[in-house]
């Protein structure tokens, strides 16, 4: 039987925008500390838009950003997946905004909800029309302005994240060599421990849901951390052991950026060396959908990240999702 057609990565772009906050801004907000913030979550600063800046002009950035690398405009692409937890507005999708933005008319392409896991599942979702040959040229951005939806008098959550975005093309890998396979897992049980309650079909947004402070992230961080630390390492485990690959095997772990105790963790119960960790959580927060392609272009930036590397991603977001990823490096 020949071989099935495989995707792989043929560009990476990526924004973050210019203005930076660090612990001690934070300092001056809520009770709390640089010392508390970098030792408890390895976060030192991370970026956040202006007003009026929204998910889809991030996004359309590092489209932009892949589309000149690969040397390609915006007509060449066939399809575009949007993820992110904070599209522009309910609709139209951020998907249909960014192909505005960027001019590609004839696109195809629609958002995917699946917070801190979205890049993973929507790289998966875009490498399957790569593989069945419906779509040639992909490009899936992975979006998100969570300064947009945090209370910036809760020390327990506005502290975590950031805003920023990523973007990769996805194309057929004639040589076989790419995507290889992946590991994803929904668990709606763990839906209350991460959550923005107001403003959907459950309690549309009135003057009380914005008193309740309802439309900002709610999280019982610790059951968060339990479930996170936990389950990457059973996805990891899994997804290695089926395709007959050890940690040792792995060059690069390019997990999502939510808090460093949680990657170290899972990097130790999987049994990958720590230079083969990629962690910038410290430069960015936690960008929800956009931490992976931004650790991307930190290893190729640091030069720990070489074509024909064997990378594994991995990551749990609000749901519960987990997702983890086993690709050949190409770019
Ligand atoms: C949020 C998180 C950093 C909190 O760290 P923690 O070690 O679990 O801390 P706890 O929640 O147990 O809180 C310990 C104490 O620190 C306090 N605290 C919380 N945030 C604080 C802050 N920014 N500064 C200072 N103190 C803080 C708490 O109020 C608590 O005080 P208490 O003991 O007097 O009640 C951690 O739980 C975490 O990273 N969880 C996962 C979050 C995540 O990944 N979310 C996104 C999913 S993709």
């Amino acid at each position: 039987m020949s071989e099935r057609v495989r995707a792989k990565i043929t560009a990476l772009g990526t924004y973050v925008p210019p203005r930076v906050l660090n612990n001690h801004d934070f300092e001056k907000m809520v009770e709390t500390s640089d010392e508390w913030i970098l030792t408890r979550t390895g976060i030192r600063e991370r970026h956040v838009v202006d007003k009026g800046v929204a998910t889809s002009d991030m996004a359309t950035e590092a489209a932009k950003c892949a589309l000149a690398r690969r040397g390609m405009t915006p007509k060449d692409l066939d399809a575009l997946v949007v993820a992110t937890v904070t599209p522009d507005m309910f609709f139209p999708s951020t998907a249909c905004l960014v192909q505005h933005k960027l001019g590609a008319q004839g696109l195809w392409g629609f958002d995917l909800s699946a917070a801190c896991s979205a890049f993973v599942y929507a790289l998966q979702t875009g490498a399957q029309f790569v593989m069945s040959g419906t779509h040639k040229k992909v490009m899936v951005i992975g979006s998100d302005a969570m300064s947009s939806i945090l209370d910036y008098t809760d020390r327990a959550t506005c502290i975590l994240f950031g805003d920023g975005a990523g973007a990769v093309i996805l194309e057929a890998a004639e040589d076989g060599v790419g995507l290889i396979d992946f590991e994803h897992e929904i668990d709606g049980a763990g839906g209350c421990s991460l959550y923005m309650p107001g403003g959907g079909s459950l309690n549309p947004s009135t003057h009380e849901t914005v008193d309740k402070k309802m439309h900002f992230v709610h999280q019982d961080g610790q059951a968060v951390f339990k479930y996170a630390v936990r389950k990457m390492g059973d996805v990891c485990e899994k997804l290695l052991s089926r395709n007959g690959v050890t940690a040792a095997d792995i060059d690069c772990f390019i997990p999502h950026q939510a808090n460093q105790r949680i990657i170290k963790a899972t990097a130790d119960r999987v049994g990958l060396a720590p230079e083969k960790v990629i962690i910038n959580i410290d430069r960015y927060g936690n960008t929800t959908a956009a931490t992976i392609p931004l650790a991307m272009q930190t290893a190729m930036d640091e030069g720990r990240l070489k074509k024909g590397d064997l990378v594994l991603l991995a990551s749990v977001g609000a749901g519960f999702t987990v997702g983890a990823t086993l690709l050949r490096w190409t770019l």
